[in-house]
């Protein structure tokens, strides 16, 4: 690592050289300017881990310095420069985030001290940041649980494409893994370091939604009394997934639209355009189609967002992956309860398995989670299943003197079940049942169901 990069600005030109000279001679990378605007600019193109800035200048003055390094770099330190007369307001600016300042005249020695301490702060911070990013590299190490082959191809795609950069749009019912496959793509590409970020486009009026997407300079608002970044910004070097993309209204989608073309954004309030680099990831579990078809969603903010579709099949539809995920979560939630449950009782895998999941792999999750948590056994039981799931299996799936029912046998049960929650109710029944009213008569009359 190089031993650190300042930036300088300050207006009177010798005490610039001044600090210049002493900066480099200690072997730092400088970067000196004499105008504030021009620190602005500096600011957003490169990294610098310590700032210091004239706080009294013409035009762009040292607390915007400060507070631009606070909102771009939050990782850097900003020293305060300050002639005698103005020491109480560079106490102020340390309220504001300023690490220290330094009275004028400058003493070299003390702008020596205070830059080398300053540094070491920012290592410091920079480590442990790296390190937290490596811990959850590992521990977040996204598993996509899946053993069914037409998922295995989907992953393949997804490791494919992932390095590439481009936008993707991915679909599936609710709890199908669309985040977890997000999370999957951002990891296996270039930007893993980088942030993932995810906002929900449905869970916002529009006014908040642009305020977390674009965030807002300074009192561009009543109450708006700090800069805040959006998260396209902080998702910047990274990943940003726009979860129920379908919720986002029509001029929403214009500005993200936008966004994506120019490859930068305006903050609400703000009238210079601040560069990002996301790679987009949207989702939804409606028809993306039928949105677009109706006018709801713009067709060209779809094919700017479509470079890649994938779609994430039910999970009724690839039960392969029931059991493999079933034990999964049962590893995953022994270990974290601390409780030793290692099975699963065949009965409840037979009612898994027939089990449609409205709710999908999160369903399964929960259904899991609640059968470790009330399990002494160390098994997973019937009992420990959610009522509905019980219901199944007393209605339907019980073993009939240890050997498993026949198709007839179940239907004729499933019949006489519904004639009884439709109290016996033909015409109702036959409708419930998906079948004519011939049929159901056909059907009473082979099992002798009609008295
Ligand atoms: N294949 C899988 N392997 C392991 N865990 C999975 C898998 N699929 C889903 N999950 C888990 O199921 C839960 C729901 O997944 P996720 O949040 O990704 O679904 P989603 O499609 O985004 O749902 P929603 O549409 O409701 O936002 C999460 O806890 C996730 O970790
Ligand atoms: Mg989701």
């Amino acid at each position: 690592m190089h031993r650190g990069r300042i930036l300088i600005v300050e207006d009177e030109p010798v005490a610039l050289k001044n600090l210049e000279y002493v900066m480099k001679k200690e072997g730092y990378q400088v970067v000196a300017t004499s105008s504030g605007s021009n620190a602005l600019k500096l600011l957003q193109e490169q990294e610098f881990d310590v700032v210091i800035t004239d706080l009294k200048m013409r035009r762009v003055d040292g607390l915007e310095v400060l507070q631009r390094t606070k909102a771009l770099q939050p990782e850097a330190e900003v020293i305060m420069v300050t002639a005698y007369a103005s020491i109480p307001s560079a106490v102020q600016s340390m309220k504001k985030g300023a690490y220290d300042y330094i009275a004028k005249p400058l003493k070299l020695e003390e702008v020596r001290r205070v830059v080398r301490s300053a540094l070491e702060k920012v290592k410091l911070r920079r480590e442990n940041l790296q390190l937290r990013a490596a811990l959850e590299g590992y521990q977040g190490k996204v598993k996509f649980i899946t053993q069914e082959p037409s998922m295995l191809r989907l992953l393949e795609v997804a490791r494919q494409i992932a390095p590439t950069d481009c936008n993707v749009v991915l679909t599936g019912e609710s709890g199908t893994g669309k985040e977890l496959l997000a999370r999957y793509i951002h990891y296996h590409s270039g930007r893993s370091q980088g942030p993932f970020l995810a906002i929900n486009c449905g869970a916002f009026t529009e006014e908040l939604l642009g305020n977390e997407l674009f965030g807002h300079e300074k009192g561009a608002f009543t109450g708006a009394t700090t800069l805040k970044q959006g998260l396209i910004e902080s998702a910047s070097g990274g990943t940003l997934l726009l979860d129920e993309i379908t919720e986002m209204s029509p001029s929403m989608q214009v500005k993200l639209l936008r966004v994506i073309q120019e490859r930068e954004i305006l903050r609400l309030g703000g009238t210079e355009p601040v560069s990002v680099d996301v790679r987009f990831i949207a989702a939804t579990n409606r028809d993306i189609q039928e949105a677009i078809k109706s006018g709801q969603f713009r067709q060209d903010l779809f094919f700017r967002l479509n470079v890649v579709a994938l779609h994430i099949p039910p999970l009724a539809e690839r039960r392969q992956d029931i059991p493999l995920l079933s034990y999964y979560f049962l590893k995953k939630y022994s270990a974290l309860m601390n409780k030793e449950v290692a099975e699963l009782s065949e009965e409840v895998m037979a009612l898994l398995m027939n089990y449609d999941f409205p709710g999908n792999v999160r369903e399964l999750e929960n259904i899991i989670e609640r059968g470790v948590a009330l399990s002494n056994t160390g098994r997973v039981e019937v009992a420990h299943l959610p009522e509905d799931l019980r219901q199944l299996s007393i209605r339907t799936f019980r073993r009939k003197e240890g050997r498993i029912p026949t198709l007839e046998e179940q239907e004729m049960a499933y019949i006489r079940w519904v004639l009884k929650e439709v109290g016996g109710n033909k015409t109702m029944a036959a409708q419930a049942l998906g079948i004519d009213r011939a049929s159901l008569w056909r059907k009473l009359k082979k099992y002798q169901l009609e008295g």
